[in-house]
């Protein structure tokens, strides 16, 4: 059994939950859906969702289901004794069937080790100056936009290009190819959405379809072309492994270096886009900072708790559990909400106020043994842009809000942010 500690639980009316989840997916809920959260939770912290299972709205209670021991990723046995074969079986969703947020022990604690820490310190620190220098051109490219147009898109142009280059530039990836990457990346995720439609999931299959056929390629080049890169590494480690079955290594390769590189795209994104939203939108914060650049990485993760990238994850019981004093059956889907727990004033009082010095808590990159594996490398991408955007664009401000793609609840997307100076 799980301890409970002072979080509560309730049963509640499921017409109010749809509608609150129909808000979050609007225009209006995608632009504020702190109102919604708050709605959220004040139904309970483990709130019965309309298809069956458990939104976690509080934050104690989903910092236990992320880190304990009673709860597992949906896998591929789990996702085999689902009943809704059209969803579950889509060629977009089994693809993510063998990638790490999808694995459970011991296949999951194989593949981490292998992974070490990618991103450790040593590596950062030879990381850092080719990551400054690629958001650098980034923001030649914006000045040149704002000097042609008067504004420009900072997500176009920007942040989504500094995540891309620089996993572009760690895997050896030429370029030419990032504008595919990051076209199949936004189409791949609807699969991973609460409820994907049909055509969602039909749109899915056709990134799925590119992104494999790209991903088995690059790893095909890079056998034939070792190089001094972490693909080449990887390729090493396990043909060491599997060294008379080669079709398993390159299974494991691909899954890797595909759900590596789309997992640090809109994540990242949606984080350089909101931290420059955040700061510009109040003139005085944004002086402030470049007053305190001290305090950039104070910024970034009031931004993370603020507006995480990713709303929701999901976990399932392995065990008949009680989690905030409400009993949940074994194979029960829990739905780990991010911002409601962010935002939870038992945790972060006046969670409603963007306050850089809060030192506040919050569960963005996850917990426990699934806890994100790049970080450290999104903080290293917003610390090195937001510094310099700071220095060189002083004025720089939003000429309108930004606008959200609709169709999603799970991962965010900001599609375009219009600025000016
Ligand atoms: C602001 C940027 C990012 C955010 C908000 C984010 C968020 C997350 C979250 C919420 C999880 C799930 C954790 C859990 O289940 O407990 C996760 C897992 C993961 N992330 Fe990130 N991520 C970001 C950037 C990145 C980057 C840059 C990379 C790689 C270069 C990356 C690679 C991964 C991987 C491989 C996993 C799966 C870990 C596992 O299941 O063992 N992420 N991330």
């Amino acid at each position: 059994m799980t301890a409970v500690g002072d979080i509560r639980g309730t049963t509640t009316d499921r017409r109010a939950v749809i509608s609150l989840l129909r808000r979050l997916r609007s225009g209006e809920g995608q632009a504020n859906p702190l109102p919604i959260w708050e709605e959220l939770r004040s139904l309970g912290d483990v709130v019965r969702a309309p298809w069956g299972g458990y939104f976690v709205t509080g934050f104690d209670a989903c910092s236990q289901v992320l880190r304990g021991r009673t709860w597992l990723v949906p896998d591929f046995a789990w996702q085999e004794r689902q009943p809704d074969m059209e969803r579950w079986q889509a060629p977009a969703t089994q693809e993510m069937t063998r990638t790490l947020p999808r694995l459970n022990a011991p296949t999951h604690t194989c593949q981490r080790r292998a992974l070490g820490n990618p991103f450790d310190r040593a590596t950062l620190q030879a990381m850092r100056p080719r990551v400054a220098a690629l958001a650098s051109g980034l923001l030649d490219d914006l000045e040149d936009r704002l000097r042609a147009d008067g504004e420009a898109d900072f997500v176009h142009t920007v942040a989504e290009q500094l995540p891309m280059h620089t996993v572009g530039d760690w895997l050896g990836i030429a370029p030419e190819h990032f504008a595919h990457i990051l076209d199949f990346t936004h189409r791949q995720v609807y699969a991973q959405e609460l409820l994907p439609t049909k055509s969602e999931l039909a749109v899915s299959a056709q990134a799925t379809l590119e992104m494999r056929a790209f991903f088995t390629e690059l790893i095909g080049q890079r056998r034939a072309r070792p190089g001094n890169d972490v693909l080449t590494g990887w390729i090493h480690h396990w043909d060491a492994r599997y060294p008379d079955d080669r079709a398993t290594a390159d299974q494991v390769i691909y899954d890797l270096t595909m759900f590596i590189t789309i997992a640090s795209l809109e994540t990242t994104a949606v984080l350089l886009a909101n931290a420059v939203w955040f700061l510009t939108q109040e003139p005085s914060r944004a002086a402030w900072l470049r007053r305190h650049p001290e305090h950039i990485d104070d910024a970034i993760e009031e931004t993370l708790r603020y507006d995480p990238p990713v709303h929701v994850n999901s976990r399932i019981a392995a065990d008949d559990t009680v989690l905030a004093g409400v009993p949940i059956a074994k194979d029960t889907t829990v739905h780990v909400l991010y911002g409601s727990a962010a935002h939870d004033p038992r945790r972060n009082e006046q969670p409603h106020v963007f306050d850089i010095r809060r030192n506040g808590s919050h569960l963005t990159f996850g917990g426990g043994a699934h806890y994100c594996l790049g970080a450290a490398l999104a903080r290293l991408e917003a610390r090195e842009l937001l510094g310099q955007v700071l220095e060189r664009f002083p004025t720089l401000r939003p000429v309108a809000p930004p606008e959200y793609d609709t169709s999603r609840v799970v991962f965010r997307r900001i599609a375009s942010l219009k600025v000016t100076t």
